[in-house]
């Protein structure tokens, strides 16, 4: 869909006149007020350097941002710190050893209870371990694990020691994990046995051995024993958690880094195939989720029980569940498993049982639990949350209302965050003892942040227009570059608007000036709140031996947001398809990247709608995939291909 088509869906929404201000004591206890915005616009950079002190640094920093060489951004330069450190120890010091880091909560039901004293110390011995098996400041590893406290500890120990991690989501394939060690050339893999899924254990430890099989220089790995399930050891190679980490030393002197220094690198789907490495750095990026976590929820460590209910994999899990969250010595909740299992209360009795204050998840989420019924939260007590929160694509205003009712009690602020994994932390959205939030909208962006909405020649749109999605200013959290390829990282984000950050989404200022994210504007779909592109998953297709060619588009889901829908145009070998051959393809794209990747849809087709230049027109395919009439077909190289297309869907081939 093009922007403007965006702007005109949503047209009814900006005559949206529901307003929820906060109340009156919420107000009055928040962290923050109005001041906020005039303390950032008065001096940005004495605010973020204000920000940044809230840390703890070995070395102060000698200039706050260092932006000669945009876009490749310096903050507190000249600064070092150990974000692990910032995390652990520095609370353990200030008396807060006792205070629980996390609840845990396995999928069957066992739980955990970690303080930070105990956090600090299984950092650690798995720090202590990692450095015994010759893992050095810089060096890369690949966590691949369930949602369990060792993926934490995993990542402190590696933030302890300067070693980059970069962790690939559990759902992800053999082969998207073997191209993520590759790309970062990470020498040292963590991952377990498996973890709890849907009520079984899904195996982890068979992906990384198949993904090793073509990834020579991984000399070492070590394995977390979650489930029990019978693994293959490689001898010289793989070693046990239990047999390794719980035998190391407690005790470990950390060393401070330079601000700059890599933290971790996320892979992020983007327009072209190869997903992006994006690097994220530490004295900026700690800074940024730290003080957004604190700022944004409203936090009271003294008191809140902190739940993003997200995976770790993600962005979303870097920042909210695990650098945020501990640099403020928050207790989180961390749950293991999916919301229906063992039944489709299992949320709402984690938020009874331990008194979660604060819930982050995604619209995707919210949508699943509207379609349960809210019979279901009814049944538990949510009078503990004081704040919810939504991130990863568009809450539509239904979902909005849903999610302010039946889990808030239409007590509590519901604030709608955006950002990215580039972004690193929060960029947009309401204020909650401040702004009077308005269902559907992001609102505005945060303090000393830069964000405008700009037309096709980069001028700013006025309130009631709609453009693309900038940030106009660089932050201290931003991404520093993409691993190992500057290029496609100046091209990719500030090539659009020369001297402004392209965030890829299309947004509209309404009549007071609030912003609204209307989706992406390029070849990347949100499938539940995670980023796919469609480019990726097409050559995920045409990689099996039966496909000529594919085309996928990202269709509207009432659930997930978006669903992958692809169009494939079979070799002659393959035959005329049949729903034998679709299932194979399905279940190959599963392989390829992961299920999440997996078409909802897959049409065989005998041509695809192209225009004169080659290009593939998705937009004519997503019309006929969302059953809609088909629009503008004049740029076509043969118009009678939609008929086709269309007359096929409708004999069902
Ligand atoms: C894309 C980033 C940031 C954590 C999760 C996703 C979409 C994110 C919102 C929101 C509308 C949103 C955007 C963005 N998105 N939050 N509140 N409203 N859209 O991280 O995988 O890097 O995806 O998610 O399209 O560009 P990600």
């Amino acid at each position: 869909m093009s922007t403007i088509e965006h702007a005109s869906a949503i047209e009814n929404l900006a005559h949206e006149n529901r307003r929820f201000p906060p109340s009156p004591e919420f107000a009055a206890a928040a962290n923050v007020t109005a001041d906020i915005y005039r303390e950032a616009d008065a001096d940005r950079l004495a605010f973020w350097a204000d920000k940044a002190a809230r840390l703890d640094w070995a070395e102060p920093w000698t200039q706050v941002l260092d932006w000669s060489d945009p876009p490749f951004a310096k903050w507190f330069v000249g600064g070092r710190l150990n974000v692990a450190v910032n995390c652990l120890d520095r609370h353990v010091a200030a008396g807060l050893g006792d205070r629980v880091a996390y609840h845990f909560e396995g999928e069957p039901g066992d739980t955990r209870t970690i303080t930070y004293r105990e956090l600090t110390e299984r950092v650690c011995q798995a720090a202590n371990t990692l450095t015994a098996l010759g893992v050095q400041e810089g060096d890369r590893v690949a966590i691949y694990m369930p949602m369990i406290p060792e993926t934490i500890i995993a990542m402190l120990a590696c933030a302890r020691i300067g070693a980059p991690h970069t962790v690939v989501f559990g759902g992800f394939s053999a082969e998207a994990l073997r191209t993520r060690i590759l790309d970062c050339d990470a020498r040292v893999v963590i991952t377990a046995d498996g973890g709890y899924r849907k009520g079984s254990a899904v195996a982890l430890k068979p992906a990384v051995d198949e993904a090793l099989t073509g990834c020579p220089d991984v000399r070492s790995v070590l394995m977390v024993r979650r489930t029990g399930q019978d693994v293959a050891v490689t001898e010289g190679r793989d070693l046990w958690w239990h047999e390794s980490v719980d035998r190391a030393s407690t005790s470990h002197d950390a060393q401070a880094f330079d601000a700059e220094h890599p933290l971790y690198v996320m892979y992020t789907s983007g327009t072209t195939g190869k997903p992006k490495g994006i690097l994220h750095t530490s004295g900026g990026y700690l800074t940024g989720c730290s003080f957004t976590q604190w700022e944004t929820f409203d936090l009271k460590p003294e008191t809140d029980v902190y739940w993003t209910a997200a995976d770790i994999g993600w962005v979303t899990g870097h920042s909210y569940i695990v650098y945020g969250p501990l640099s403020n010595a928050t207790t989180s909740v961390l749950y293991e498993g999916t919301p229906d299992t063992p039944h489709q209360g299992r949320w709402w009795e984690i938020v009874q049982k331990y008194g979660v204050t604060t819930l982050y998840c995604a619209p995707t989420a919210i949508r699943t639990f509207m379609k349960w019924g809210h019979q279901i939260p009814e049944g538990y007590d949510l009078s503990s949350l004081k704040l919810i929160g939504s991130v990863g694509e568009p809450i539509n205003p239904e979902a909005y209302m849903w999610y302010r009712e039946h889990i808030g009690g239409n007590r509590v602020p519901v604030i709608d965050t955006w950002w990215q994994t580039e972004t690193g932390s929060i960029m947009i959205s309401p204020l909650p003892g401040i702004t009077a939030g308005k269902p559907g909208a992001a609102m505005s962006a945060m303090p000393g942040i830069g964000v405008d909405v700009v037309d096709e020649q980069g001028e700013s749109v006025g309130n009631g227009q709609g453009g693309y999605l900038v940030l106009t200013e660089p932050w201290p959290s931003m991404l520093r570059t993409i691993w190992g390829d500057p290029e496609r990282f100046k091209e990719t984000y500030w090539s659009r608007f020369p001297g402004r950050y392209f965030a890829g989404d299309g947004a509209k200022r309404d009549e007071d000036g609030d912003l609204w994210l209307l989706g992406r504007v390029d070849d990347v779909m949100n499938v539940s709140g995670h980023r796919l592109s469609t480019t990726e998953i097409e050559s995920a297709l045409v990689s099996n031996p039966k496909v000529a060619e594919a085309a996928v588009v990202g269709v509207d889901d009432p659930v997930t947001g978006q669903a992958v829908a692809a169009f494939v145009i079979l070799r002659k070998e393959a035959g005329d398809g049949g729903d034998h051959v679709t299932r194979e393809l399905r279940e190959h794209v599963a392989k390829e990247i992961g299920k999440i990747a997996q078409p909802r849809q897959i049409m065989v087709v005998a041509e695809l709608p192209k225009t004169r230049s080659g290009k593939i027109m998705r937009r004519l395919l997503r019309d006929v995939a969302e059953n809609r009439p088909v629009g503008d077909v004049t740029t076509l190289a043969d118009s009678g291909v939609m008929d086709a297309i269309k007359t096929g869907m409708q004999s069902g081939a």
